[in-house]
């Protein structure tokens, strides 16, 4: 079943994890209440007079998403985010998440003007997957199909055959596997493992991680979940193999709220990002969800269970860049014309997936080894 090449792998990929020195703290703005009331305010009022959305990720601040909620925008995974403004009539985005989520909206509505709160936040995936290292690569491989993961830069993407998100990447990859096809993962290496392991085909990984994810410890899983033996494991599969192993349902961000609301039990660890905690809240108010362990020996993160760079997406912010029209996404027309073929093919594969099973959606999740 596991035909990956590991000598080849081992020879040919340095660790593309970042330093720690590279990682920023993560700060959550302080603001008082009657400040937090007037930015929200001011936010809708700029929404209005410029026909704008609010599209945030999962893992932002929580006023931010209720804001989108409230004002017909969306907060949702990366794949959904990346759908929602091709079927806006808004004239202009503004993208609360990190920077290749602005990238995939201006690469998919180019007419549209894309701001985002904060143009320097950035993802460790996408940082440790330098274009020029990576396509060299992939030209030393031409007979393999090219996938990389949502969390990349334009470029990056316009050298790719296929886009998947965390939500479409076992689907994905199962069904060129059918076409025999030999794969180029990119970047994450623990999600990487984990498609490799669920459709047993043979892929070359890169051998980036995030930051975030990557500090979710195996052994202090295992201690908590016999403090808790009642409560479910929800992993993203971003995280290590450890962590994965013990996990009831490894999924997307929208898998493991679904998950959250569907699952007859009443407690959740959850290895994720904890800004994913406000919308499992509000679709399971009556149940408990516990971060699961970051903290170890080993430990190094600055950025324990949240995302420095999602973070940076600030009320104040969000008011700063649409007053002034100020962080505008621009990627170069010869990029967008590149990666649209590769984003546009997962999403046409999922719609054609959603058409043909219902109810089964690439969201719907994975029980490990299913
Ligand atoms: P999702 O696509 O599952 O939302 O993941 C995006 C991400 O950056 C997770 O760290
Ligand atoms: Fe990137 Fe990890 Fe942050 Fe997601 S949580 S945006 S993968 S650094």
């Amino acid at each position: 079943m596991n035909n990956i090449n590991i000598s080849e792998t081992a020879t040919e990929l340095r660790d593309h994890r970042i330093p720690a020195e590279q990682v920023p703290e993560t700060i959550i703005e302080s603001l008082s209440i009657s400040e937090r009331e007037r930015l929200k305010a001011r936010i809708k009022q700029l929404l209005n007079e410029h026909n704008a959305v609010l599209v945030a990720h999962y893992y932002t601040d929580t006023d931010l998403q209720l804001l989108a909620d409230k004002t017909g925008g969306c907060v949702s995974d990366s794949l959904e985010m990346a759908r929602f403004g091709t079927q806006s009539d808004a004239d202009t985005i503004i993208v609360c998440g990190v920077r290749f989520m602005g990238e995939t909206a201006k690469i998919l509505n180019p007419k549209k003007r894309i701001l985002m709160p904060a143009l320097e936040a950035e993802c460790s995936l996408d940082i440790g997957c330098p274009i020029d290292e990576f396509s060299a690569f992939c030209d030393q491989h031409p007979d393999r199909t090219v996938i990389v993961y949502a969390n990349t830069s334009a470029a990056v993407k316009a050298r790719a055959d296929w886009m998947v998100t965390s939500g479409s990447a076992v689907d994905v990859v199962k069904y060129l596997a059918a076409n025999h096809e030999k794969i180029i993962w990119a970047p994450d290496k623990y999600l990487g493992q984990y498609v490799q392991e669920q459709s047993g085909v043979d892929m070359l990984i890169w051998q980036g991680a995030c930051v975030v994810h990557e500090e979710f410890k195996g052994i202090e899983l295992e201690l908590l979940r016999k403090e808790r033996p009642e409560a479910l494991v929800l992993v993203h599969p971003e995280s290590p193999s450890a962590v994965i192993k013990q996990a009831d349902i490894v999924s997307s961000t929208t898998g493991i709220i679904k998950a959250a609301a569907e699952l007859d039990a009443k407690e959740f660890i959850v290895a994720t990002d904890s800004g994913i905690f406000h919308k499992m809240q509000q679709a399971a108010p009556d149940k408990t969800f516990i971060e699961a362990p970051t903290a170890g020996k080993s430990a190094t993160c600055k950025s324990c269970a949240h995302c420095p760079w999602m973070a940076m997406n600030t009320l104040r912010k969000t008011v700063a860049s649409l007053e002034s029209a100020s962080n505008e996404v621009f990627v170069d027309e010869d990029i967008i014309q590149h990666s649209r073929t590769p984003i546009k093919r997962l999403l046409d594969f999922t719609l054609a997936q959603k058409k043909l099973t219902g109810e089964r959606t690439p969201d719907a999740g994975h029980e490990p080894g299913s």
